[in-house]
């Protein structure tokens, strides 16, 4: 029964059952404290955030960003550095303080676009309990006006050139940053996920063209109205800007000045995380999901291999990049897309137009590829498969057909499932691999066929829509969700987005964590000194129903939490 709890199992705590609480509930023994809530100075001479106005351009842009998500802490000089991403704004939330919850001047439009992108901040204990540190040296924000460069084999082509940048080789900004990665040798890896949103076209009658439509570019933003404040956002003046963005970008926190390369090697898509494996050989593998319905499942492995010294830009620049195709006996394979495969002109097209290579191999459309996480443990890979609603009724917008089969074996899923791949003799770098489901999400109260979820899905520990995904330090598997939280019908006892731990032996599922009302939980990492874990709150209230972490009247506020053993102890 929920609460019971075996003295030999590998989870230090009990499970606990969902609510629908505006709060977060962790189990008895542990508590959770905010970090770091959006709109928090990262420097002494910036104001408080403002409930009222809800800040301005200038203070965001030296200010804790919206909505994180991805996170990683370093350990340098002796301090932890905190690096998150801050995935994007809910304008109703930003601009709550406005008329109908819209922008109506440019620094409305200015303040949303530098809520996005990264947050580096030093973060120290105090009495305890983590807090963050002002004035650091290392804080920094990284913003959509932020100089980066391209490298790897896109770099220079035609498809990236602007009347900004006619070179091809420079880039100014990401957005839209989701999940994340650390490299072996100490930088951090995010990943630009929903880049269309902000484009929008002035001309009259702008149609995309196909390449850019199967990225789900269209003549209208999805109202942060970017284009309005900077050109380059507006498609029909600079078709090829969009081109410049859906990459995984390298950041160093050790030195604040550096300049984040966009690393296209790794393709070009709506990434989730970046998962990097040192596989036995010294190569590294990286493992990428593509979000959207009915896009795919791609490794990248170095050329070079990871040795002190090594040249690390090397390892990122010079590699193959594959997409997986599943097969229902649960084999597979990895297909290297190139110039030969896919009969593009160059690599550096296949590093542009990614999704448009891999439907060129038959890769396999999949349930909505998030986050993937490797077990420190096994020679195993585990990635979220959120939901579906398409599949098996329309093929993907602009991409292929979504049957049913394989790792996506349920019509209009709309529960999600993880599964799970081992390479074939223990080597991330071969081509074959075996795959199973982990788990198939469901309501096992409402439906007694396959959308009631596999076995180790019970009426205690349901869920839906598993997103997250980080294994800790001794082989659990954290599970976290972004779904459905009306607590009705399909989803009816489900309550609230929460954090599950997964032991990837048994496959026993339990509840850890549930965030406040609205919210999706996503972000997950510790101190280094393991005995604190920080949990990403992201987008609590996001239909206007929350006023977490303040209470009362208090605009809601995506933060990150430390959760603490109330004994001190180790967690993950
Ligand atoms: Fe930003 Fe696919 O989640
Ligand atoms: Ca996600
Ligand atoms: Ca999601
Ligand atoms: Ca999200």
């Amino acid at each position: 029964p929920a609460g019971a709890r075996a003295a030999s199992d590998r989870f230090a705590f009990s499970q606990i059952p969902t609510n629908t609480e505006d709060a977060i509930t962790v189990p008895e023994g542990y508590k959770a404290e905010v970090l770091v809530r959006w709109g928090d100075p990262l420097w002494s001479d910036v104001a408080d955030f403002d409930h009222a106005t809800r800040g301005s351009a200038e203070t965001q842009a030296r200010a804790f960003g919206d909505n994180t998500d991805g996170m990683q802490t370093y350990s340098i000089d002796g301090r932890t550095i905190l690096v998150v991403n801050n995935e994007y704004t809910n304008t109703d939330i930003i601009w709550g303080n406005r008329e109908g919850g819209k922008a109506e001047t440019d620094d409305d439009i200015a303040k949303g676009m530098m809520a996005h992108g990264i947050s580096i901040v030093e973060i120290a204990p105090k009495d305890g309990i983590w807090g963050i540190v002002k004035d650091s040296p290392y804080n920094r924000r990284i913003t959509p006006k932020s100089e980066m460069s391209f490298s790897g084999p896109a770099a220079g082509h035609d498809l990236l050139k602007t009347d900004a940048d006619p070179t091809g080789t420079t880039s100014l900004g990401t957005w839209n940053n989701c999940g994340s990665g650390p490299t072996p040798w100490g930088t951090y890896l995010t990943c630009e996920e929903n880049f269309n949103g902000y484009f929008s076209a002035s001309a009259e009658g702008w149609e995309p063209t196909p390449e850019l439509k199967r990225y789900g570019i269209s003549a209208a933003d999805w109202g942060y109205g970017w284009a309005r404040i900077d050109e380059r956002y507006d498609v029909s003046k600079h078709p090829n800007e969009p081109n410049r963005a859906g990459y995984v970008v390298e950041i160093d926190p050790r030195d604040p000045n550096s300049t984040p390369k966009k690393r296209t090697a790794l393709g070009r898509f709506k990434h989730e995380n970046a998962e990097c494996v040192v596989n036995n050989d010294g190569r590294i593998v990286i493992y990428l999901g593509d979000d959207e319905r009915g896009e795919f499942a791609y490794r990248y492995v170095s050329n070079g291999v990871f040795a002190p010294g090594a040249d690390t830009d090397a390892l990122l620049d010079d590699g193959t990049l594959y997409v997986a195709v599943f097969s229902d006996d649960g084999t597979g394979k990895w297909v290297a897309l190139t110039p030969e495969t896919t009969g593009m002109a160059s690599q550096a097209e296949v590093c542009i137009h990614t999704r448009q290579a891999a439907s060129k191999v038959g890769a396999t459309t999949m349930d909505r590829p998030e986050w993937i996480s490797a077990n420190p443990n096994a020679p195993e890979v585990y990635m979220a498969l959120t939901n579906n609603k398409n599949r098996g009724v329309k093929p993907n917008a602009g991409g292929d057909e979504t049957p049913v089969g394989g790792p996506n074996p349920r019509e209009a899923n709309n529960y999600g499932q993880i599964v799970r791949w081992r390479p074939d003799n223990g080597d991330h770098t071969a081509e074959g691999f075996k795959w199973d489901l982990f788990v198939l999400a469901g309501n096992p109260t409402v439906h007694s066929d396959a959308y009631g979820g596999s076995d180790n899905v019970t009426r205690d520990n349901m869920f839906n829509s598993p997103d997250g995904l980080q294994f800790d330090s001794n082989g659990v598997l954290w599970i976290q969700t972004d779904g459905n939280y009306s607590n009705a019908k399909d989803f009816d006892g489900q309550g609230n987005n929460q954090m599950l731990a997964g032991d990837p032996v048994t496959g026993e599922i339990r509840r850890f964590l549930v965030g406040p009302k609205e919210c999706e939980v996503t972000g997950l990492t510790w101190t280094p000194d393991r005995r604190t874990m920080l949990v990403g709150i992201q987008h609590p209230g996001e239909r206007g129903d929350s006023h977490w972490p303040e209470g009362g009247d208090a605009v809601p506020r995506s933060a990150i939490i430390a959760v603490t053993r109330e004994d001190g102890g180790l967690i993950g």
